[in-house]
């Protein structure tokens, strides 16, 4: 059972942990989101350098709450790609520094493939093949899992991410950075079926997702609701808004499981973390015998544990990296496997 020390800088969360194959030793998450709150979301430059202010002391913290040392690791797991150019490097600088000084073997992770093995450490029994619905706030993707290293994209957005969706509606209705949690929490006080929206289908890809024409919807409606600046239903707009995600995706995720005979689905990734989402997935899966896995919602958002658990599978499997790898703004899961020697 490899240990691993993990390290994600792929955005806006430094975060370090210590993993053993599926059991999560330490996970240490420093989040930058009070920071980027102001702007209204992430700014790249002031996400880069507050990773260098804090991925020491979070390694340390990592370590320390293991209760481990350097001398008990198996090998040293980092995201390095697709993210944020700058801030990938400085975790992946540290990690290189770290394997180099302790003789350790780096393995790359790629952070979508990362996401996915969050279900593991939920269900450290999870085997494939089954169906994973991955909404994050830069990707949205239906993705069949046929081995862990050996995936398939089966839908895709055609332009905004699910959980830029959410972050855009957001600030949109004044609710702040970031949205998702934001309109979670507002639509619980708003009537779901409020206002009829576009789910965003796109014609012969029953699998693929639009967002950019609901986000217009929604601010057509405010416009229409308030022409000279009367109050909004917010809540209302809010829970509209989110059901119609959650129906478009739970409906999308759970007819792939079913034309290609998956018998579980598992939703990753921040957006997975939203409530209504949660349960339209769970009725649908429930009502065609599918089993719907998801990781508890601290595991949702980026984290280092799913890193860690992504890599100690490529570790046992004999899979390490180059210490010359480099690190990558885009590069699709179907290729992770070009992270290996
Ligand atoms: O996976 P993640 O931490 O970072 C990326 O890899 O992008 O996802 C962040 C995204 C943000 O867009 C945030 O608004 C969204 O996940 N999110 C949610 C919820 N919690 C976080 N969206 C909907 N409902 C939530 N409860
Ligand atoms: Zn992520």
């Amino acid at each position: 059972m490899p240990t691993i020390l993990a390290i994600e800088s792929s955005c806006d969360e430094t975060a370090a942990a210590v993993v053993r194959d599926r059991q999560i030793l330490s996970n240490v998450v420093s989040s930058q989101i009070l920071t980027h709150a102001s702007f209204g979301g992430v700014v790249p430059e002031i996400a880069a350098r507050q990773h260098v202010e804090t991925i020491n002391l979070v390694i340390a913290q990592a370590y320390r709450d293991s209760e481990l040392t350097c001398a008990d690791i198996d090998g040293i797991a980092v995201t390095t790609a697709p993210g944020l150019v700058g801030s990938l490097m400085i975790g992946v600088t540290a990690a290189k520094t770290l394997a180099m000084l302790h003789q350790k073997p780096l393995i790359a992770v790629h952070h979508l493939e990362g996401h996915i093995c969050s279900s593991l450490l939920a269900d450290p029994n999870l085997e494939p093949p089954f169906l994973c619905l991955l909404v994050s706030g830069g990707h949205s993707s239906i993705i069949l899992v046929k081995d862990y290293t050996d995936y398939q994209v089966m839908g895709k957005t055609r332009d905004d991410a699910a959980g830029e969706a959410f972050d855009k509606v957001a600030r949109l209705l004044g609710l702040g950075y970031p949205g998702g949690p934001a309109i979670d929490k507002m639509a619980i006080a708003g009537n779901p079926q409020a206002f009829k929206l576009p789910q965003g289908r796109i014609p012969d890809f029953p699998y693929d997702s639009s967002f950019s024409g609901l986000k217009t919807a929604v601010l057509r409606l405010t416009q229409k609701l308030s022409p000279n600046g009367e109050p909004l239903p917010i809540a209302d707009i809010a829970a509209s808004f989110q059901e119609t995600v959650a129906l478009a995706l739970a409906t999308r995720t759970i007819k792939c499981a079913v034309a290609n005979n998956l018998s579980t689905i598992v939703a990753v990734g921040g957006v997975a973390a939203n409530s209504a989402l949660r349960s339209r997935l769970v009725s649908m899966a429930t009502a065609h015998d599918i089993r719907a896995v998801f990781p508890p919602l601290s595991l949702c958002t980026d984290n280092a544990a799913m890193i860690g658990c992504a890599g100690a599978i490529h570790f046992a499997r004999g899979q390490t990296s180059s210490m010359q790898i480099v690190t990558r703004s885009r590069l699709n899961i179907e290729e992770c496997q070009s992270l290996y020697v």
